[in-house]
């Protein structure tokens, strides 16, 4: 019988720090997700033009930042001179975009969790698994909880196979490859993942019971609606990834 894998997460993760309440992937977020009890954080991270792992969500700096072009063409000594506030609002201007390594620090002085998305720049996928292994490997204490690693990219998760074996992988899906999320399962098996995070409309009781005796958890983004989050907590799932830090109580 195959076994489930462990899984010592809580169930609600807030989503690039708070959700929309503050500015994403910005360490004020991540601070305001906190205050609202939340102990497992997600984030996007992806590499500068000198090797450095830094918080952003999208390719270009121009939604989230005050600069233009590719974040990854950028040193971290540009990127950290951008405001990665003052898009969001007034208040939250002249707010930096941090490194991964200050997020990490922060949660593991917090004894918070940490689910890093490997988030590449096109063309980065293994190089960036790879480094956000490496980091985490030399960051985060070996009695403690271990981050999850997540990511759309298999190339991506496989880099980070190779640098940090031992810290735990998830498959991100959006979209079945073929309709009925056999083809993504195999791939999630291969890279050796503990858990498949799956766009949260994707999972059926069917699929959860399927997934779970090929030994993986259940996850799921973005959930930000009571009754959605009641269907997936019903049918089995393990995780759930909100932007309404506000709405749920990650006690519940
Ligand atoms: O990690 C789950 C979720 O964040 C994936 O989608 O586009 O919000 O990064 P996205
Ligand atoms: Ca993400």
């Amino acid at each position: 019988m195959t076994t489930l894998a462990a899984w010592p997460y809580p169930r609600w993760v807030a989503h690039r720090g708070a959700g929309k309440l503050a500015p994403e992937n910005t360490l004020v977020a991540f601070r305001m997700g906190a205050t609202y009890g939340y102990r497992m954080f997600e984030c996007d991270a992806k590499l500068s033009q000198d090797g450095v792992l830094f918080l952003m969500h999208d390719t270009d700096l121009k939604r989230t930042t005050n600069g233009t072009g590719t974040g990854s063409d950028r040193t971290m000594g540009e990127l950290a001179q951008f405001d990665a506030g003052a898009w969001h609002s007034r208040s939250f201007a002249g707010e930096p975009l941090p490194t991964l390594e200050a997020l990490a620090r922060w949660c593991i002085a917090n004894h918070l969790h940490l689910n890093v998305e490997i988030k590449p720049t096109p063309g980065q996928e293994e190089l960036t698994g790879k480094a956000t292994g490496e980091l985490m490997q030399r960051l985060w204490p070996r009695d403690a909880v271990p981050p999850l690693f997540t990511s759309f990219k298999p190339d991506s998760l496989r880099g980070a196979r190779a640098s940090a074996p031992h810290i735990p992988r998830g498959l991100l899906v959006d979209k079945f490859a073929d309709g009925t999320g056999e083809a993504d399962t195999r791939i999630a098996l291969e890279l050796g993942c503990v858990a498949m995070v799956l766009n949260h409309a994707l999972w059926s009781a069917e699929l959860v019971e399927r997934v779970h005796a090929a030994g993986m958890r259940c996850s799921s983004y973005t959930v930000n609606d009571e009754w959605e989050a009641r269907r997936l907590i019903d049918i089995g799932t393990d995780s759930i990834i909100t932007d309404r830090v506000d709405l749920f109580s990650p006690a519940s």
